[in-house]
């Protein structure tokens, strides 16, 4: 037996290192806005919390893949039905081509609803002779480079509450109201997509799906009354980066008096914040949600595991997402020694690839981008080391937009160095646009069929 951490409450973390929080001006303004979230409702319950562990415990055991996917970073302004419905439409796209050509059930899990806040590697941020506070993402301060943009305000705090509750709302209605309903699969397609090869592609996968579905209709299946055609399970998830949001919106379940962070069903710890005796894993092992951890190269095997252990002490299957992002260059070498630790320590963990982050690079004009291929191979690489291992390649992590952007270079529609500019709107990391998501989805659905 480990020696005992000490006893866990809502604020332990306060006694922990927090790293990457703003430098909060006023301390005032800080209560309000924590008392303002203290008196809000939850934004999620502790029962589809509970469930999404249960789905996740289904991927740790081999039984069904993961996709995650949304935003890099949400942003205040955008808001509006139609982004959050194209980025659905694309997420539900994947989950189809996965689906369908794996047979295996996806969990599906978006960035969104709550991720906004962002990690830096500078926390200052410094133009000529002025330094201000880096951005930090809408829930913290704004992006212009002037003194009152870059201050932060905790006030963000409860806009992005709000916000999160209106796009999970719509969420909730999309994905039980009828326009994930499966007999509407043709119309996830998105008009500019749709000349391409994937659209292609995915329009034919969609034909075939609406004739299986005639044929279960012709033998006298009632298709009406099959909820799981009708009806899609969508969860949201975010970054715990900003402690003081977590906390406030941290309840205690009525059912079984456990606490769950209620600001989201899944919660990730990001690369940067993930130290033993840190304050992000000292808040986050006591909430009962599932978790993620990213795992870059700068983690030992053994530093996972014990992080695991002080996660997850009971082992449960579904409670731990391993989010390996290592680059395609250093995965074969690295990510092999943290899944033979994991299995030695017996910890049950689904992983997964985030083939984004280990992959960006700045063009000469100065632009953030990542190469699909580079992507592609991250993803081939991870699929291979599973293979290899006898263990299960769980999921995929993954940055994207609904919109037509361009962001990352490749793909399908071959985007070139000279075309990023053109459609650029992410405020922080490059996205996949929606049909190098496909592109990607598609392929990945072959290195499923084939195991
Ligand atoms: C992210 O997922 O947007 C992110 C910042 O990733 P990481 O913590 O892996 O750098
Ligand atoms: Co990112």
């Amino acid at each position: 037996m480990k020696p005992a951490v000490s006893e866990w409450n809502p604020s332990s973390w306060r006694e922990r290192t927090a790293l990457q929080q703003p430098a909060w001006p006023d301390a005032t303004e800080l209560a309000n806005a924590e008392a303002a979230l203290v008196a809000q409702p939850p934004l999620v319950f502790a029962g589809e919390a509970r469930r999404l562990t249960s789905q996740l415990g289904k991927v740790a055991n081999g039984q069904a893949f993961l996709l995650q996917a949304g935003d890099c970073a949400e942003s205040f302004h955008v808001a509006g039905a139609d982004a959050i419905r194209d980025k659905l439409k694309v997420i539900l796209q994947m989950a189809v081509a996965l689906t369908y050509a794996s047979g295996v059930p996806v969990v599906k899990v978006g960035r969104i609803a709550g991720q906004f806040a962002k990690p830096r590697s500078k926390e200052v941020e410094t133009r000529g002779e002025l330094s201000l506070e880096a951005f930090r993402g809408h829930i913290i301060n704004d992006e212009p480079f002037t003194a009152e943009a870059r201050r932060p305000d905790a006030a963000r705090m409860v806009q992005a509450y709000h916000q999160s509750a209106t796009t999970l709302n719509l969420l909730r209605a999309f994905t039980k109201g009828g326009f994930a309903d499966l007999t509407r699969v043709h119309a996830w397609n998105q008009e500019f997509v749709l000349d391409s090869a994937m659209g292609q592609r995915y329009a034919g996968v969609a034909d075939d799906i609406e004739r299986a579905m005639r044929f279960m209709a012709a033998c006298g299946i009632d298709l009406g009354r099959e909820s799981h055609l009708h009806e899609v399970d969508f969860y949201v998830s975010h970054e715990a980066l900003i402690l003081p949001y977590e906390q406030a919106l941290t309840r205690q379940d009525s059912l079984t008096g456990d606490w769950f962070d209620c600001s989201a069903h899944m919660l990730w710890i990001g690369n940067r914040t993930r130290q033993l005796d840190g304050a992000h894993v000292e808040f986050l092992r006591g909430v009962g949600n599932p978790l993620g951890m990213k795992v870059g190269t700068d983690l030992s095997p053994a530093e996972t595991v014990e992080l695991v252990e002080r996660l997850n002490p009971e082992n449960v299957a579904g409670r731990i997402t391993l989010i390996s992002r290592m680059g395609r260059d250093v995965i074969e070498d690295k990510l092999p020694g943290h899944i033979e630790a994991l299995r030695q320590a017996g910890q049950n963990v689904v992983w997964t690839c985030d083939p984004m982050h280990g992959n960006t690079f700045t063009t000469d004009g100065d632009i953030k981008t990542r190469r699909f291929d580079d992507i592609l191979a991250e993803v081939r690489s991870f699929f291979n080391i599973h293979q290899s291992l006898g263990t299960w390649a769980g999921g995929l992590h993954i940055e994207l937009t609904g919109d037509d952007v361009t962001e990352c270079l490749g793909g399908g529609i071959a985007i070139s160095e000279k075309d990023l500019e053109m459609n650029y709107t992410s405020m922080c990391d490059p996205r996949l646009n929606a049909s190098q998501s496909l592109d990607l989805a598609f392929h990945v659905a072959e290195y499923l069929s084939h195991r």
